[in-house]
């Protein structure tokens, strides 16, 4: 494996290894067995396999964890090495966003529901990092985990509305054994904190049962879920939607397949969740 920050360097190796399928896998590293499940199935579906880790300043607002966002390169950089990566790209931010930088690149209506009403500028950070990747590495396949829901839904819309020759390949959440959707800001929940934070699936795999059995109207199934989140008084909901499974819109009724999002605060952290929902 080869750890690479220049973006000439990254482009000039990508360019000899054009002969076959390229994977790649955008992070912002503090690694864990969600990342590696993305580049486990990277490395099985490609020929040669780039995996970036860049803590994008843009899609952090002002009073959100960027200076305590983990980083840790050393241990980013086994991790990535064992699994096979051939290209582990740690851009400066001084070359991605130099001095005079002012373009972005926003989605606009499906960027402004859920996370975007919580985090205005969010998505408009994702999109023009995510771009310039794409731009630098022209990967054939694109690697995104099913945990960040909307984010797959903005960058989709995003690929297609601006005809970017990419294959999105998403990949289903992986959970801790409570069933915890793994990420990088688990690490600074306490001890206390780590063990209310599964009252999160609990609340969303609840809603499921209950559309499993039948219920199909949004306000009983939200309820549901409501029920769990309010059982414990140090968590706080920013929003529980059930919406329509691609354009994120709110429902009222589960005709066929809907999906609920979720995210909550504990204590300083912020953690977000979903549910495929399908009725019976
Ligand atoms: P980050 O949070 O590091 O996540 C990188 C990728 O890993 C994303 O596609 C995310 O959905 C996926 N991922 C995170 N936790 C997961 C889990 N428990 N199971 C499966 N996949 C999981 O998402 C970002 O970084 C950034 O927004 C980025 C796309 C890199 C742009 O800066």
């Amino acid at each position: 494996m080869r750890t690479v920050s220049s973006i000439n360097t990254v482009k000039r190796i990508i360019k000899e290894s054009r002969h076959g399928s390229i994977g790649f896998v955008p992070t912002m590293g503090a690694l864990h067995e969600g990342h590696l499940s993305l580049i486990k199935r990277a490395k099985k579906e490609c020929d040669f396999l780039v995996v970036s880790l860049f803590v994008n300043p843009l899609q952090f607002g002002p009073e959100e964890d960027l200076d305590v966002y983990p980083r840790n390169l050393a241990l980013d950089q086994g991790k990535a090495r064992a699994a096979g990566v051939n290209l582990f790209w740690t851009p400066f931010k001084k070359t991605l966003y130099p001095a005079g930088f002012q373009t972005t690149i926003a989605v606009s209506q499906i960027s402004r529901l859920w996370e975007g009403l919580f985090r205005p500028e969010h998505f408009t950070g994702v999109c023009t990092i995510v771009t310039k990747l794409l731009h630098v590495v022209q990967p054939n396949r694109l690697y995104l985990g099913q945990k960040d829901y909307q984010q797959i839904c903005v960058l989709q819309r995003m690929i297609q509305d601006l005809n970017i020759p990419v294959q999105l390949r998403v990949c289903p959440t992986v959970r801790e054994t409570d069933g915890l959707a793994m990420s990088s800001r688990n690490l600074r929940l306490s001890a206390k904190q780590r063990n209310i934070a599964p009252l999160l699936y609990r609340a969303l795999k609840a809603a499921k049962k209950r559309v499993t059995a039948g219920e199909q109207h949004a306000h009983r199934i939200i309820q549901t879920a409501e029920a769990h989140l309010k059982s414990n008084p140090d968590i706080r909901c920013d929003y529980l939607a059930l919406c329509d499974p691609k354009t994120l819109e709110p429902i009222k009724k589960i005709e066929h397949r809907a999906v609920l999002l979720a995210a909550i605060h504990i204590g300083k952290v912020r953690l977000i969740d979903n549910i495929l929902l399908k009725t019976p």
